[in-house]
């Protein structure tokens, strides 16, 4: 009898529960709907609209009536060089792309690319020359914010920006080393790449000081992950590449291995590959200074081994970084960014 009354109990503390949670699931339910519903105003759901296709990238939109030259699947503008890898990503080559085509699909998505320089110590030099170029040819009539790094703001000079162009000064210590510098400015962009100003920018570009602009830089150079072919190497076999070679640094690539060689004066892509990226390079690079150890050609021998291992989305021809503007070779039609000739005895404090 008195079991009875005890199950009898159980029985209806069950199905209060399950009343309860019933109920609770509802009420849910209709919140999360009311939610939902909250955001028909007009206005905002079309910044949603755009803030998602230019997030997702949703793909490129031309229009009805522009016309351009027919591209053919039979004869390629260019056969003197190849123009896409092994996996698939485009190597970019004058010729290879139509940039009227390009600009008006790109012009409709509103796009900002940041750019960051660092220029430590006597590279303040090469600012006039670099930013002065690059507003004649760096994604004109696209919003770019530069980001330079230098520890002498003082010495940056004033130069004129182009429309929806931005220039952010940005203080850091001196640095006695360039393979210092050039191996700190991998934290400073670690850092960059996961703050507040990522979310002001959908590209970026990590650019060296000492280079000058002659020819157009424009967003047939954007993507996800974009590496640019280092302008010595590109007819060199793999084993002849600088690599670092020594199996006790991090930078080590085995013998056989390799698909290019790229440089660390010119990368970019979106924020998030940029960041892991950078902060690969900077962790590589103290896991060799707490063994002694330095890479042969320092951030640029971790680069190399991190873009080996994670192929980059876009390749740019040793166009958009050549040697020396007073050298010629029948490949590179056009020159868009040199590196300028300049006396390594005298920039380099420690060299
Ligand atoms: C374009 O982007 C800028 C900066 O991200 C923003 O301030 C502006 O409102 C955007 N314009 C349009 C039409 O979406």
């Amino acid at each position: 009898m008195k079991l009875d009354r005890i199950f009898i109990f159980f029985i209806l503390l069950l199905l209060g529960i399950l009343f309860y949670w019933v109920c609770y699931l509802g009420y849910n339910q209709e919140s999360y709907r009311k939610q939902q519903t909250q955001t028909t105003d007009p206005s905002i759901v079309k910044n949603i609209l755009m803030s998602e296709e230019k997030h997702k990238n949703l793909g490129l939109q031309s229009s009805p009536g522009f016309l351009y030259s027919q591209p053919s699947l039979l004869v390629g503008s260019r056969t003197d060089v190849v123009s896409v890898t092994p996996w698939l990503a485009p190597i970019v080559w004058e010729g290879t792309f139509d940039s009227s085509l390009i600009d008006s699909m790109y012009k409709k998505k509103n796009i900002t690319i940041a750019t960051t320089v660092f220029a430590l110590g006597k590279y303040t030099r090469f600012l006039k020359e670099f930013l002065e170029s690059a507003e004649q040819h760096y994604f004109v009539g696209y919003r770019v914010r530069y980001y330079l790094f230098t520890d002498r703001p003082e010495e940056v000079p004033e130069i004129k920006l182009g429309e929806e162009h931005y220039l952010t000064i940005l203080k850091v210590p001196s640095m006695d080393r360039w393979q210092d510098i050039s191996m700190g400015r991998m934290e400073i962009l670690e850092k960059l790449t996961k703050s507040e100003l990522a979310s002001e920018a959908d590209y970026i570009f990590c650019l060296d000081v000492d280079a000058k602009f002659y020819g157009p830089w424009g967003v047939e150079t954007l993507g996800r992950l974009v590496a640019v072919i280092h302008p010595w190497f590109y007819g060199y076999p793999r084993d002849q590449f600088t690599y670092e070679r020594r199996p006790e640094s991090q930078a080590f690539i085995p013998a056989g291995e390799g698909d290019y060689y790229y440089t660390a004066a010119a990368f970019g892509g979106t924020f998030k590959e940029v960041h892991e990226l950078t902060k690969y390079c900077r962790e590589q690079q103290s896991i060799d200074a707490s063994k002694a150890t330095e890479a042969i050609w320092h951030d640029e021998s971790h680069l190399n081994k991190y873009l080996l291992y994670n192929k980059p989305s876009k390749l740019l021809s040793p166009e958009y970084l050549w040697r020396d503007i007073s050298m010629r070779t029948s490949q590179v039609k056009v020159i868009r960014l040199s590196h300028v000739a300049k006396n390594n005895e005298e920039v380099r404090q420690n060299a």
